[in-house]
């Protein structure tokens, strides 16, 4: 069947360019002629069960009439036909009707989706406004994986329904059919629990004057919020009628700290010295053994259960620090009951026992990787495959089926250059990266992609709250235009053109995605720097802005720049509602390294600071801040440059900082002047003269963790 689809693709290239539908049909046939959409024009439909999508129809192209009987002309006709697979549509545009029929109802959807494409970007505006003409084809077309998803973290930040409805409107436009919902984590709990309020009551709040420690910034208010099981039934129903299946995910048995706030009792054992660290409770893990934690389990997986009518539910199973059960004595004894010599088989035991719950209610496991290292779980079981590829092959073999989801392609957490906001412990990864994902060159054999249900990108946010205010903004420039690849990837399409691909995105689908309203990434421009003149050019339509650093100006590039500081100059470029990231000539990425000291008051351990001393990474304060505790830098020489920035926490993670506190500098090592606040646990300073040293100091008791974390500072030489 592969082999047909790629026929069809490539007998149509020339017309799928045209149209640059995204993600590219299976086949797609242009014809002479056109349809108009007039105010005139009838909706008709032939089954009650797609009624739904008349409705969604009509606030995109307000027609005037709808009917259930048949209607020959002048007419979108919209219609099942079983002989067609589930989601598989074929949509005819003639001159006198558009005809769209699927498979099922995600058929219909499906085929609606392409129709969208087919028409102006407006339409995603739902400005109502009509004629709309659309070109004469007949496009026949069917996903090749039957799970397309995207991963939602609301647990770390906090997604109201509007973000939530507007995310899944801007996933089914690329066909996106499933959204994995992570409701729950360390740092949140936000999904109403009817027999057991206190969940959403303390565990949905953190920082402040709550119970649940302050973490990834707001440090100082109350932060969170939740969904009621009726919010949640609006969303599964919102979703529903776009195509899209929510699977909502409990976290167990890690990742549950801020359950394990509410109810302690859920965790091991352990020895006082192993159960606070510094004052600050880090455990995670229900404890495997006590039958009192799977009776909670089964309150909570009950009504989760009950309120979504997804067949699987994620339970987890990630990240279990085994740590907590090796240091439990009931953990251990069950283990030398049982013979186990690996903690991992305990994780196996309480999977096992939560699929039972869920086998109670009617309902199948998903499961991320770990989980099924060892064997216990049934293999009705769905995997996600996250840590890497050979992981989704181990897991395709061990006969699984599974989502591939290896967080170097499909991690939208993770920066897409060297400069930019995001993670990297997966991977720095552009869309074309992400495009390059190829099943065949990763390893998968035929046999192991039977076991394939799909792919699924995921969004973990814990550094999205580090954008204050939270807008969509930042989610979407991390999610798009990585997400069309994904959908691609998908629907189908294997390793690839890439210019092809980008063709189609630059060509129409930017604008789509702009009246989708998608604040979306742009590529950066090439910036070069010649006979001294800065040129700057992009490979689109955007258009170029330059700064100076560390000046409040945006202007618009027309012409080169001469200049002879081009390290000073950056630039991006802007396209209707996207951005670039900003760009400069390598130089303006230089930084100095001279030689220091750092010490602190909160440790006498000099050892801990030598790999941030030579600039070779992070140094650890195990202990936790306390008001008028410092950093202090002190410079062999004093330092001069354009800017230097002081850093607690790590450099792309406002975590294990000074919540609060200030700068302040001295030119003799001895007298200092205040310089600074603290912003996320960091200050800069632009053009400092004779900095002989530097200290911050907190005005913090405690910082919600159990450590502090110093990175060296980033100091960029003046410009010659
Ligand atoms: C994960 O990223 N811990 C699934
Ligand atoms: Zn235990």
């Amino acid at each position: 069947m592969k082999s047909k689809i790629l026929c069809l693709a490539i007998a149509a290239t020339c017309s799928v360019a045209s149209f640059a539908i995204v993600p590219q049909p299976v086949s797609v046939q242009r014809n002479d002629g056109a349809f108009v959409i007039k105010p005139s024009t009838t909706i008709s439909y032939t089954d009650e069960s797609i009624r739904p999508l008349v409705v969604y129809l009509l606030d995109y192209v307000p027609v005037k009439h709808v009917s259930k009987a048949p209607v020959e002309e002048n007419v979108i006709a919209i219609g099942i036909d079983p002989k067609l697979q589930a989601e598989e549509y074929r949509l005819l545009v003639e001159g006198k009707r558009i005809e769209i029929t699927g498979g099922d109802y995600g058929g219909v959807f499906n085929g609606i989706q392409t129709l969208f494409q087919l028409m102006p970007s407006e339409v995603y505006t739902r400005s109502g406004r009509l004629p709309i003409t659309v070109s004469c084809c007949l496009i026949e077309d069917r996903p090749q994986f039957a799970y397309r998803g995207f991963m939602l973290d609301v647990a770390r930040t906090w997604m109201n329904m509007d973000k939530v409805k507007h995310y899944i409107d801007i996933l089914s436009y690329h066909k996106i059919n499933k959204l994995h919902f992570h409701l729950t984590d360390d740092e949140g709990w936000r999904i109403e629990i009817k027999s057991h309020p206190e969940l959403t009551q303390i565990g949905a709040y953190r920082g402040g004057s709550s119970l649940i420690d302050a973490v990834y910034g707001k440090w100082g208010e109350r932060y969170g919020g939740y969904f009621t099981q009726q919010q949640l039934r609006e969303l599964i129903d919102y979703a529903r009628v776009r195509n899209i299946e929510i699977i909502p995910e409990i976290d167990l048995p890690g990742h549950s700290r801020a359950f394990a706030r509410i109810h302690p009792e859920i965790l091991c054992d352990n020895p006082p010295e192993f159960e606070r660290r510094n004052n600050y409770e880090r455990r995670s893990a229900w404890c495997a053994t006590k039958e009192s934690n799977y009776e909670l389990v089964d309150d909570v997986l009950k009504e989760v259960c009950e309120l979504f009518p997804s067949k699987h539910i994620h339970v987890g199973g990630d990240e279990v620090a085994l740590s907590q059960w090796k240091n439990c004595p009931h953990c251990m004894a069950y283990m030398k009951r049982h013979g186990y010599t690996d903690a991992h088989k305990l994780e196996d035991y309480f999977m096992a026992r939560v699929e039972k719950i869920l086998e109670k209610y009617g309902k199948t496991p998903a499961v991320w990787n770990e989980a099924v290292n060892g064997g216990d779980l049934s293999l009705g079981t769905r995997v996600h495959g996250w840590e890497n590829v050979e992981e989704c092959i181990k897991a395709t073999t061990k006969g699984y089926e599974t989502v591939v989801m290896p967080g170097k392609y499909f991690y939208f957490d993770m920066r897409q250059s060297p400069y930019e906001d995001g993670h990297n412990w997966a991977a720095i990864f552009d869309t074309e990266d992400c495009y390059s994902f190829d099943f065949a060159k990763s390893g998968f054999t035929e046999e192991q992609m039977k076991k394939v249900a799909g792919v699924e990108a995921t969004f973990f946010s814990e550094l999205y709250i580090a954008h204050t205010p939270e807008k969509l903004d930042y989610i979407e420039y991390m999610t798009f235009p990585r997400m069309c690849a994904v959908s691609e990837i998908a629907w189908g399409k294997n390793g690839g053109d890439w210019s092809e691909f980008y063709d189609r995105l630059k060509g129409k689908h930017y604008d789509r995605m702009a009246s989708m309203d998608i604040h979306f990434r742009l590529n950066p421009p090439t910036v070069k720097y010649e006979d001294g003149e800065l040129t700057a050019t992009v490979d689109d339509n955007s258009i170029i802005y330059y700064a100076v650093e560390n000046e409040n100006s945006s202007t618009r590039y027309v012409r080169p720049i001469k200049t002879d500081k081009p390290a000073q100059y950056v630039f991006w470029s802007e396209y209707r509602t996207a951005t670039s990231p900003r760009t400069a000539v390598p130089e303006h990425y230089a930084t100095l390294k001279p030689a220091m000291k750092i010490t602190s008051s909160m440790t006498d351990n000099e050892a801990v600071f030598n790999r941030a001393n030579e600039y070779r990474g992070t140094a650890f304060i195990h202990e936790v801040c306390k008001n008028g505790d410092w950093i202090l830098f002190e410079f062999d020489k004093p330092v001069n440059c354009r800017e230097i920035e002081f850093i607690t926490g790590y450099a792309h993670i406002p975590k294990f900082i000074f919540n609060s506190g200030y700068l302040e500098t001295s030119t003799d090592g001895v007298t200092f002047e205040r310089v600074a606040v603290l912003h996320a646990g960091r200050a800069k300073l632009v053009n400092p003269t004779q900095i002989k040293a530097a200290r911050i100091v907190s005005t913090c008791d405690g910082n919600g963790t159990y450590l502090v974390v110093v990175t060296p500072p980033v100091i960029k030489p003046i410009l010659q």
